[in-house]
C-alpha cells in the first residue's frame, strides 16, 4: 500500500486546520511539513509553532521535512512539537549519523533525504538508522515544481538496496507528484508519495486525493 502525505506548503494558511481536516477526511495518510530556513534552501516556511499548531488539530502523522542548514541543531524540538517523523538532508550537515541518532532518541521516526544530485551512496551506512528514505524529485525550496524525470531511476536503484539492506526503511518520493506520475512510482517502489499543489488546489481536496488513489491503484 502506498501512503499519500499532502505538503501544506501549497495549502491556505489562513485556513490551515480547515484544509488539513478535509485532507484527513478524504484518506490523507500523513501531513508532510517543509521547514525552510532560508539558508539551505532559498525560501523560509515554518517552524515549530505551525508543528504544534497542527499537533493539537489533527491525530495523523506529521511528517516534518527539514530543509534546513545544521539540522542537528534543531531536531529535538521538532520531535516537542509533535513531529512522529523528522527528516533531515544529507547535504545540510556533516554529522548525518548524529542527526538520524538524536531523533530516534527523542521519540521520533528518523528520515534522510537526498536532493535530485546526490549520489544515493549517502543511504549505504545509515540503512540501519533510518525508519524513513526520502528522495526529492524537484530541487528543494519551493511546491509546484516539474517532477524530474531522472527520478525514476533513482527510485527503482535506491528500492533495491532498501531491499537488500533494511526492507523496514520507507520510501518516500517528493516534488511534483500528480494523478499523471502517482501510478508509475508506487509501482516503481514509493512508499510514500508528496504532493502538495496536486493536493492544495483551485480543486476540491477530497477530489484531489481520489484521483491520486485511483492512480495508485493503476
Ligand atoms: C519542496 C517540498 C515539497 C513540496 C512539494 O521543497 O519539499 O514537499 O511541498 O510540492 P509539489 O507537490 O507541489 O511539488
Ligand atoms: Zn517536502
Amino acid at each position: 500500500m502506498t501512503l499519500i502525505a499532502p505538503s501544506i506548503l501549497s495549502a491556505d494558511f489562513a485556513c490551515l486546520a480547515e484544509q488539513v481536516g478535509a485532507a484527513a477526511a478524504a484518506g490523507a495518510d500523513w501531513i508532510h511539513v517543509d521547514v525552510m530556513d532560508g539558508r539551505f534552501v532559498p525560501n523560509i516556511t515554518m517552524g515549530f509553532v505551525v508543528v504544534e499548531a497542527l499537533r493539537a488539530i489533527t491525530e495523523l502523522p506529521l511528517d516534518v521535512h527539514l530543509m534546513i542548514a545544521e539540522p542537528e541543531r534543531y531536531v529535538e524540538r521538532f520531535v516537542r512539537a509533535g513531529a512522529d517523523v523528522v527528516t533531515i538532508h544529507a547535504e545540510a550537515t556533516a554529522h548525518v549519523h548524529r542527526a538520524l541518532q538524536m531523533v530516534r532518541n527523542a521519540g521520533a521516526k528518523a528520515g534522510l533525504a537526498v536532493n535530485p544530485a546526490t549520489p544515493l551512496d549517502w543511504f549505504d551506512d545509515v540503512w540501519g538508522d533510518l525508519d524513513l528514505a526520502l528522495l526529492m524529485s524537484v530541487n528543494p525550496g519551493f511546491g509546484g515544481q516539474k517532477f524530474i524525470e531522472r527520478s525514476l531511476d533513482r527510485l527503482r536503484r535506491l528500492r533495491e538496496r532498501r531491499d537488500a539492506e533494511n526492507p523496514q526503511v520507507l520510501i518516500e518520493v517528493d516534488g511534483g507528484v500528480n494523478p499523471n506520475n502517482a501510478g508509475v512510482l508506487a509501482r516503481t517502489g514509493a512508499d510514500v508519495l508528496v504532493a502538495g499543489s496536486a493536493v492544495f488546489n483551485s480543486s476540491p481536496v477530497a477530489a484531489n486525493i481520489e484521483a491520486l488513489r485511483d492512480a495508485i491503484a493503476g
